[in-house]
């Protein structure tokens, strides 16, 4: 019997997740993955880029649902993915499962339209908790959990948090990361690529930082002593930042480029594909970042990292892995850095599982 399997995408950090899964399900021919791309994420450096660099096929549904408010765009992926799911796949049958992957909001609205349908859900990605209810991903996890009945999780702190929410056991599928499969995958060829000549930088001698979530770019306050600090570090280590369309919209509204203009060496970049990306990361000396796949990357390349966030859904990159929360406060910032360039800073291992494999028991499991 061929099962049809809807396999939803939106946004950046998506497309990563589900290509390995992709790759993975090929292997068993009586499954017939057909990808969806909700297009939350649209331009070409947020989406178009990633299709190509990972080899993801085309989408064969877009649902066009472009940007708005979280009510506007959650509720386009709903009423959007309900008629595509309605329609079944192109060349006939039923969908059997959709698989949805991470915690954005195209996550948890194709989630919410699939089982209303009455077709069941799978989450890679699963069990992931903040505890932190004023982010807007840690509300899209608590409502994709609750309505998936397959929970792949890449962490044992994910297991814990499902069995408490009341997951019964035989929903629960601990695989590891898929995220890192794709950066085992592709690390070879990344580190092949120019960037680092491109951007004047040697190996070791400089640092990466990401900086996108309302809470740490929406308010002036917060932001701009962030930038502060990075500045001032740039004097000593030059300090790289592809800005997300959301950041470098923040950073003119509050006045905050002219004050980037000194003498630091703090070079704002436009967001990069994912080569590029992973080039600079793996060889950089740290990284800053707000990013919840960038603490997971840097664990897994052993690059220590500083998260500029009071908490995190990923407990391992900080218990085991090269992780430090250091919150928005400047001089926690200040302290982390100064630690890292004085060589004091604590070296992490790479959790289990995240061996590149994940996504191979993911396929196995969902062949079944
Ligand atoms: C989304 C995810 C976040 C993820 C991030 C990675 C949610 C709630 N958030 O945040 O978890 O870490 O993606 O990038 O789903 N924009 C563009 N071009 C695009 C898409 C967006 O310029 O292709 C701009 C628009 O002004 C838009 C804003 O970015 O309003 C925010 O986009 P949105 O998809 O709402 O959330 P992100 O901040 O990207």
């Amino acid at each position: 019997m061929i099962r049809h399997l809807a396999c939803v995408v939106g946004a950046r950090p998506n497309f990563m997740k589900m290509a390995p899964v992709l790759r993975a399900l090929a292997a068993y021919g009586r499954v017939r993955p057909v990808l969806v791309h909700t297009g939350q994420h649209y331009d070409e450096n947020l989406s178009e880029v990633f299709f190509r660099e990972l080899g993801m096929p085309r989408p064969d549904v877009h649902l066009e649902v472009g940007s708005g408010t979280h009510g506007q765009q959650t509720a386009r992926v709903i009423e959007r993915m309900e008629a595509a799911l309605a329609q079944g796949p192109p060349g006939g049958g039923r969908y059997d499962r959709v698989v949805v992957v991470g915690d954005v909001n195209s996550t948890m609205a194709a989630a919410l339209a699939a089982v209303k349908l009455g077709i069941p859900v799978a989450h890679v990605e699963a069990g992931l908790r903040s505890f932190d209810r004023s982010m807007p991903e840690e509300i899209n996890r608590v409502v994709t959990d609750a309505v998936s009945d397959m929970l792949f999780v890449s962490e044992p702190a994910g297991m814990e948090n499902l069995r408490r929410e009341g997951h019964p056991e035989e929903q629960l599928h601990l695989v590891g990361n898929v995220m890192i499969d794709t950066l085992r995958w592709l690390l070879p060829q990344a580190q092949r690529q120019d960037t680092l000549d491109r951007h004047g930088l040697e190996p070791g001698q400089y640092g990466v930082v990401t900086l996108h979530r309302p809470a740490t770019v929406d308010r002036p306050e917060t932001l701009g002593p962030l930038l502060a600090v990075l500045d001032e570090a740039s004097e000593e280590l030059p300090l790289v930042f592809p800005v997300h369309p959301r950041t470098r919209e923040r950073i003119t509204r509050f006045g905050l480029a002219a004050r980037l203009d000194g003498k630091g060496r703090l070079k704002l970049l436009p967001p990069l594909g994912y080569l590029d990306f992973l080039a600079l990361t793996s060889q950089a000396r740290l990284v800053v970042t707000d990013s919840g796949g960038l603490q997971e990357e840097s664990t897994a390349l052993g690059i220590p990292c500083l998260t500029a966030r009071p908490n995190t859904e990923r407990p391992i990159t900080v218990h085991e892995g090269t992780s430090t929360l250091v919150g928005s406060d400047p001089e926690r910032l200040r302290t982390g850095l100064r630690a890292i360039l004085e060589g004091r800073y604590k070296r992490g291992t790479c959790p289990a599982l995240w061996d590149g494999r994940a996504a191979e028991r993911i396929a196995r499991i969902l062949a079944q």
